[in-house]
């Protein structure tokens, strides 16, 4: 299906709310409901949001890239498990990342990552990302499947619905800095990865 990715605005929260509501029910993310729904979308540190629509105007995806603050965590913590060494560039953070069901396994979240890499790409931004880790989750294969690479594992200052204690995954997507030639597909050229 044809699918319109665009910058989101204001009058598209409601909907995005809905959405992600829904996506809260089927999939537990985000793993706590937020008391505030609309301004967990729009944090303090946002920096852009896109949504991807059918040709409908009906919801199906939501992504948004938010400044990090302090020293980039990579450089703080690395723990890394690739050969690459760990960004030194300013860095953004990837977040609010879902897909309504119905129009899961469609690149919609692909399309979405794609759109945040090249807007990051186009002001020099390196790009990070965190996610619950509780084994091969969707969101988990979705990062390896394009091109993000597992820099290190945390646990997560917040706690679980039942308290328990969440562990973290944290990703950074290659650059043209990096060793190697990344396509826009985050593909390394040359099998590199
Ligand atoms: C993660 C999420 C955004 C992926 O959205 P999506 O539009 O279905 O993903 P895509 O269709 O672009 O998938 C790209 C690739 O990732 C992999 N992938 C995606 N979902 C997968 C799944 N459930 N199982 C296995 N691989 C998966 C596949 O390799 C897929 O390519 P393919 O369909 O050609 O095989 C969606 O599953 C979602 O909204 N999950 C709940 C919210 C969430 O966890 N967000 C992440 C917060 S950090």
């Amino acid at each position: 299906m044809k699918m319109i990715m665009r910058d989101r605005c204001p009058a598209d929260l409601d909907r995005c709310v809905e959405a992600l509501a829904v996506v809260h029910h089927t999939d537990g993310y985000p793993l706590n409901w937020p008391v505030d729904p609309h301004g967990w979308l729009s944090p303090a540190g946002l920096l852009h949001a896109w949504i991807a629509e059918d040709p409908g105007g009906t919801l199906a995806g939501h992504l948004a890239v938010d400044r990090v603050t302090g020293p980039c965590p990579m450089e703080a913590v690395t723990v890394s498990t690739s050969a690459d060494p760990p960004t030194s560039r300013p860095a953004a953070e990837v977040s609010r990342l879902f897909v309504v069901p119905a129009y899961r396994r469609q690149a919609v979240g692909r399309r979405l990552l794609k759109q945040a890499q090249q807007w990051a790409g186009s002001r020099g931004l390196a790009l990070i990302l965190e996610v619950v880790d509780d084994g091969r989750s969707g969101a988990v294969a979705t990062y390896e499947a394009t091109g993000w690479q597992l820099n290190h594992l945390s646990q997560a200052d917040w706690t679980g619905p039942g308290g328990e204690p969440v562990r973290l995954r944290h990703y950074r997507y290659p650059s043209q800095d990096d060793s190697g030639v990344t396509t826009a597909d985050g593909e390394r050229a040359g099998g590199m990865r």
